[in-house]
């Protein structure tokens, strides 16, 4: 059974039970300030399961392709991965726990075949208000004993630090209006020795990799609300996530995930280009090959190395990749992992030049900036002859500067022959690590915290930016992109000249005097031709939809009627108004206007 196999047993397995197949969404998230990258399948379900309508009804399935940033120094066992494919199938409101875990149970005994006595399971074990999950035991013990299985022994309790699930984690760090709730996990056991370096006692969630947890079911039926309790959601939603590469490994009884037929063609291109073996050297070629399925992911995904956001992602990605390399020859090793995903992901292939390019630029700017940084170090202390091999001894504030300004590690900077206190570094190190997390928690709280508000102004400003464009400029012009965050708004649209100040004033104004006119917004669901005959603009995947999502900014003659999920404001005078500040040429004829609301 290949991987491709079990995603389309799955898919199978939930559109017979009446799940609608949506598409897989960009690893990029739009219009979503809180996170670099698409991290699960419910990330661009957030507005359905806090209550929006979903025009595909409240079965739904996928899979999504996720890049996790948290779990890049987890990367090198046998489990973690930052790329990974996660099956998913949620209920919005519908079915609960009583259908969501036999279907589980029987989607992976039956369909996948995986040894009864092997799965194990863990449960909610309560928090502050909310109970212990007993309801979900009680299934649970009925599944196994239908099925012939002693529930003892099988089931555990753990608190909300393994067992709750939401983006922010447990439910002290979620923000204002965050949606969570319990979850039940599936562990499969593979029955290896227990590794006492991680505890006296094996157990279920234990670091020493013997069990794995394959899927989990959140029972998402809470959402943070402003007085810091958790208050139940409208609906109760079920969010499911199945890890498909841990599927593989346990259908294929790998304990390491890289040693499965998904993994192995990479890990052997890999062990002919370093002409070293997987046995002696497995960390770092799961650090090589799972960094540049990363990278080569995010390319296809339209990122570029750079030195902010999802960019710097991708050049720490290609730079750690290539110093576990040790070269800069990567091309095999690329075409292994087009060759292993062509079939699920044919972007990969359609973007194959770009990927190529982009990594060989990066890798040249890479080996340029190393051999630019020792020359800076030589000349600062005045050393000559074989500095290269030999060892330059460095202050800890000049190593910080190196890793602050061009992104070099210390590991990195070490391999120059550079050398440091490391001690020192180290605290350098933690106090910015302090002052950039203050930062990154003040944006996620921000960023959800306002949801509700400079968010969906800015989304329903998105709209009449559209369509404003497109009066001024032609109806040719479609939207490419857009970003939306608290501080403003980014719109991008197929145009390849620079728009003139009267262009530019006169669609601000139309935005603005559409705003003046407090025109309602209100959505309908609708087949995709019979939107499509109304005209209705915007970005839509055909693939898998008949119904849509048509949000209307104006009722008998709308201004705007253009695809999306929502949520808007209801009148547009909430948007109060609409400024201009500044466009670009993002190049590929395409412009970009950024924009101030409120
Ligand atoms: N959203 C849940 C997860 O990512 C299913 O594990």
């Amino acid at each position: 059974m290949t991987a491709k196999n079990i995603v389309d047993l799955y898919i199978s397995f939930f559109k017979d039970k009446k799940h609608k197949q949506i598409p897989n969404a960009s690893l990029v998230p739009e219009n979503d300030p809180t996170t670099l990258f698409t991290s699960s399948g419910m990330q661009p379900l957030v507005p359905y399961l806090l209550g929006e309508e979903h025009p595909q009804g409240k079965r739904l399935v996928n899979v999504q392709n996720c890049f996790r940033a948290q779990d890049i120094d987890e990367i090198g066992d046998n489990r973690h991965t930052t790329f990974f494919r996660m099956l998913g199938n949620w209920s919005l409101g519908g079915y609960f726990k009583k259908e969501q875990l036999p279907w589980m149970y029987e989607f992976l005994t039956k369909d996948l075949g995986l040894p009864k006595e092997k799965l194990y399971i863990t449960v909610f074990d309560g928090y502050k208000e909310i109970q212990k999950d007993n309801e979900s035991v009680k299934i649970w013990e009925e599944i196994f004993k239908e099925n012939n299985i002693d529930p003892k022994g099988r089931i555990f309790y753990y608190g909300a630090d393994k067992n709750w699930w939401s983006r922010a984690g447990t439910p002290d760090k979620m923000p204002v209006n965050e949606p969570g709730g319990p979850s039940s996990e599936v562990f499969f056991d593979f029955q290896t020795p227990h590794d006492t370096r991680f505890g006296k006692k094996c157990h279920l969630n234990c670091d020493c990799g013997r069990y794995i947890e394959i899927c989990n079911s959140v029972f998402m039926e809470y959402k943070k609300s402003t007085d810091d309790s958790l208050k139940p959601l409208s609906k109760k939603n079920v969010d499911f996530g199945g890890g498909l590469e841990r599927l593989l490994a346990a259908v294929e009884n790998k304990q390491d995930i890289f040693q499965t037929s998904l993994f192995n063609p990479i890990i052997k291109a890999i062990e002919i280009q370093t002409a070293k073996k997987y046995t002696t050297h497995a960390k770092e070629m799961r650090i090589i090959a799972d960094h540049f399925i990363s990278a080569a992911f995010m390319i296809a995904n339209g990122v570029t190395p750079s030195n902010k956001e999802q960019g710097y992602i991708l050049r720490r990605l290609i730079r750690r990749a290539s110093d576990n390399l040790g070269s800069d020859n990567i091309y095999s090793i690329l075409d292994s992992i087009i060759g292993t995903y062509k079939e699920t992901d044919p972007q990969l292939i359609e973007n194959y030049e770009f990927i190529k390019n982009t990594l060989y630029e990066e890798l040249q700017k890479y080996t340029k900036l190393l051999i630019d940084v020792t020359q800076f170090i030589k000349s600062r202390y005045k050393k000559t002859g074989d500095e290269l091999k030999g060892q330059i001894e460095i202050s800890a504030r000049d190593a910080f500067e190196i890793y602050t300004t061009h992104g070099l590690s210390p590991t990195q900077i070490k391999s120059l022959g550079l050398l440091f206190n490391e001690q020192e570094f180290a605290e350098k190190m933690k106090e910015h690590q302090n002052i950039s997390r203050a930062g990154a928690n003040k944006k996620f709280a921000g960023g959800l915290a306002d949801h509700s508000e400079k968010t969906i102004m800015g989304h329903t400003a998105t709209h009449l930016l559209h369509q404003a464009i497109r009066d001024v400029l032609g109806s040719k012009i479609h939207q490419t992109g857009s970003n939306i965050t608290t501080e403003r708004l980014r719109f991008d649209f197929n145009y390849d000249k620079k728009l003139t100040d009267e262009q530019l004033r006169r669609v601000e104004d139309i935005v603005n005097e559409k705003i003046k006119e407090n025109l309602p917004v209100h959505f309908e669901i609708m087949p995709l031709t019979e939107a499509k005959n109304l005209g209705a603009i915007g970005l839509f995947d055909e693939k898998y939809q008949d119904n849509v999502k048509v949000y209307f900014i104006g009722n008998k003659k709308p201004y705007s009627a253009e695809f999306c999920g929502g949520p808007h404001v209801d009148f547009t005078t909430k948007l109060k108004q609409v400024r201009i500040i500044k466009q670009e040429n993002i190049g590929h004829g395409q412009r970009r206007l950024y924009a101030m609301v409120g």
